[in-house]
């Protein structure tokens, strides 16, 4: 596949747009679209958190309206994979591409079907292999200042008897699991995407019940959402990648964009650094 740089050229970007230019579009409201009773992280869209999902219903009405099946649909920004999940269910070809190793490796698990009973064999070699493990702690700038010692060590025992996985489907499954386990464990306030410190936080947490309780939520998810939704051929392109550096996709190979892309300033809004930070450092990908 060819390079092509869809971003305007440099020249294109210094004019000022007059208040008339900058607002072309007419806000109108569409009862159809409105999915306000439907919670947006329903079903396999629950699996992990991310900030700023798209609603799935959304993307479905988009898809289903603009696209016929087998179309190729591109998402520039994939961020939790809504608009790859639903691709998957609705039988077009995707594309997907996020700077965020931690997102390419959510959207992977929630589109790739794993046998639950794979799952559950693995959960108890896992933890087995956690309760005689003796892992290095891990160590990382201001790690100490987001977990408790012991905490430390738990995860690092964790992360070591997750490493062991041969299957990379599974070991995908037990990494989006451990980084949830990540977030709840550590002294950051869970309900907030940008990283901030609880007042009052818990000591000796169980770290391994919490992993075993979320391993097993998402392995509902993912049995409910194949058996439900048995999806049809997985036709998919989904990479880690900045793209201001251009999106390698044929000319005219796409059909439909379905994307939201990255707003604002991490003062303001959204922080999808921040959101996924400790779980990188503790998965060891990404910078
Ligand atoms: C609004 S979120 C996308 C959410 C997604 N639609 C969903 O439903 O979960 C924007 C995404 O853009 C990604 N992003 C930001 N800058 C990027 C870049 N230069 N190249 C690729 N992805 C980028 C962020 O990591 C984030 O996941």
């Amino acid at each position: 596949m060819t390079q092509t740089s869809l971003l305007p050229q440099q020249s294109a970007l210094v004019s000022h747009p007059t208040v008339a230019e900058s607002q072309p579009f007419k806000r109108i409201r569409e009862p159809r679209l409105d999915f306000r009773g439907t919670r947006a992280s329903t079903g396999v869209h629950g699996l992990h958190p991310y900030p700023a999902m798209l609603h799935f219903a959304v993307v479905r009405e988009l898809i289903d309206d603009y696209s016929q099946e087998g179309a190729a649909v591109l998402d520039p920004f994939v961020g939790s994979g809504v608009t790859a999940v639903e691709c998957l269910i609705h039988n077009r070809i995707y594309a997907g591409f996020d700077i965020n190793p931690l997102a390419v490796l959510i959207s992977r698990v929630r589109t790739t079907p794993i046998d639950a009973q794979h799952i559950e064999k693995a959960l108890s070699a896992v933890i087995s292999r956690y309760e005689h493990a003796s892992a290095s702690p891990v160590e990382f700038h201001n790690i100490h200042y987001w977990f408790h010692d012991d905490v430390i060590q738990k995860l690092s025992n964790l992360r070591e008897a997750i490493a062991a996985i041969e299957d990379a489907s599974l070991r995908d499954f037990f990494q989006v699991a451990f980084s949830e386990t990540v977030r709840r464990v550590s002294r950051t306030r869970f309900n907030e995407f940008k990283l901030l410190r609880k007042k009052n936080d818990e000591e000796n947490l169980n770290v391994v019940k919490t992993f075993r309780d979320i391993a097993l939520k998402n392995e509902g998810m993912l049995a409910r959402f194949y058996r439900d939704d048995p999806p049809g051929a997985r036709r998919f392109l989904l990479e880690e990648r900045d793209i201001t550096g251009g999106i390698p996709v044929d000319d005219g190979s796409v059909d439909l964009v379905v994307t939201s892309p990255p707003y604002g300033d991490s003062k303001t809004t959204v922080a999808y650094g921040q959101f996924s930070r400790l779980s990188l450092r503790w998965l060891g990908l990404g910078r």
